[in-house]
């Protein structure tokens, strides 16, 4: 739940770590994340996009959540590590209710980054009213600034670095748990090596919220690409949710396509499926919470 997740966080601030966030747009792989979590001994943390709820209930958001909730729970009591799920990038406010009430997530995201200032906080506030009126403990992630690319449904042709004081105004007017920074990264496969990544960015927000009184946990957004380097110098400044799609999408896409090119003559969905899964997490670098991956994407 969002209280067990707020400790993270706080644990996260104090120590200097950051927390993954997988983007999971089917069972496969969530799956393949799960074991090699497991093997890390690292706590996991999915998300679901809108897309990626509608998905996998054939066109039906909230029949898609309960499927990959009961799933995801079901799969996790075989491990002992702590599994939370976000809700990734939501902009329909009426999901958003359904979710607080199913009580499925830790913790939501609404973006509503691409409105101008007084309408991003009006949106996100509304948001937070609902989780204190439900009286439901999930966590609400809001974004202030634009990050360039396509995620979902929304598409930004142009970065817009979040402002350290606006943050502050942000915070402080919305009641989010959690603040989606702007600082150079990109969503997506097309990461451009037109924007400048600012991880001194981060540390004035960091300053600004904190000389307000404000501990607010920063997320990065569009983090597969982002060197480890240049990860933890982000993991320095308040950066405690690292969101990755792309990296586990091409991992899991390419190793399936390439297994089935190999043999054309394969048609048991299950063997080539298992195999891709298998791949996927042997090949992927864990994270425990404390550290980063290297992304090959
Ligand atoms: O997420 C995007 C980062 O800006 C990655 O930059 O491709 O130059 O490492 P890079
Ligand atoms: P990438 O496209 O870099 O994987 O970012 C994913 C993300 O920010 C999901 O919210
Ligand atoms: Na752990
Ligand atoms: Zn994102």
């Amino acid at each position: 739940g969002g209280e067990e997740l707020a400790t993270v966080y706080d644990e996260a601030l104090d120590e200097g770590f950051g927390l993954i966030a997988s983007n999971i747009a089917e069972p496969n792989i969530m799956m393949g994340l799960m074991e090699g979590a497991d093997r890390m001994d690292s706590d996991l943390l999915l998300q679901m996009s809108g897309g990626a709820c509608r998905f996998a209930g054939d066109g039906d958001a909230v029949a898609g959540l309960k499927a990959m909730g009961n799933y995801i729970e079901t799969i996790a009591e075989r491990y002992d590590i702590g599994v939370f799920l976000n809700m990734d990038h939501q902009t329909d406010l009426e999901f958003i209710e359904q979710q607080i009430e199913l009580d499925i997530p830790s913790s939501i995201m609404i973006d509503a980054s691409h409105e101008p200032f007084d309408e991003n906080v009006a949106t996100s506030r509304e948001v937070v009213e609902m989780v204190e009126a439900a009286d439901s403990d999930v966590l609400i992630e809001a974004e202030l600034g634009q990050i360039k690319g396509v995620e979902d449904e929304i598409e930004a042709e142009e970065a817009f670095y979040t402002d350290p004081e606006q943050a502050v105004e942000f915070v402080d007017k919305t009641g989010a748990d959690l603040l989606a920074i702007s600082v150079g990264t990109q969503h997506g496969v097309a990461k451009g090596k037109d924007l400048e990544l600012r991880p001194d960015l981060a540390q004035d927000i960091r300053q600004a919220l904190r000389d307000h009184g404000l501990d607010t946990p920063l997320v990065l957004h569009g983090s597969s690409g982002v060197q480890p380097d240049q990860l933890q110098e982000m993991l320095k400044h308040g950066i405690c949710k690292v969101n990755k799609d792309t990296r586990y999408q091409y991992e899991y896409t390419r190793t399936a396509y390439d297994l089935y090119s190999e043999d054309p003559n394969a048609i048991v969905p299950p063997e080539g499926v298992e195999d891709a899964r298998d791949t996927f997490f042997n090949e992927t670098e864990w994270s425990p919470n404390k550290d980063v991956f290297d992304p090959r994407v």
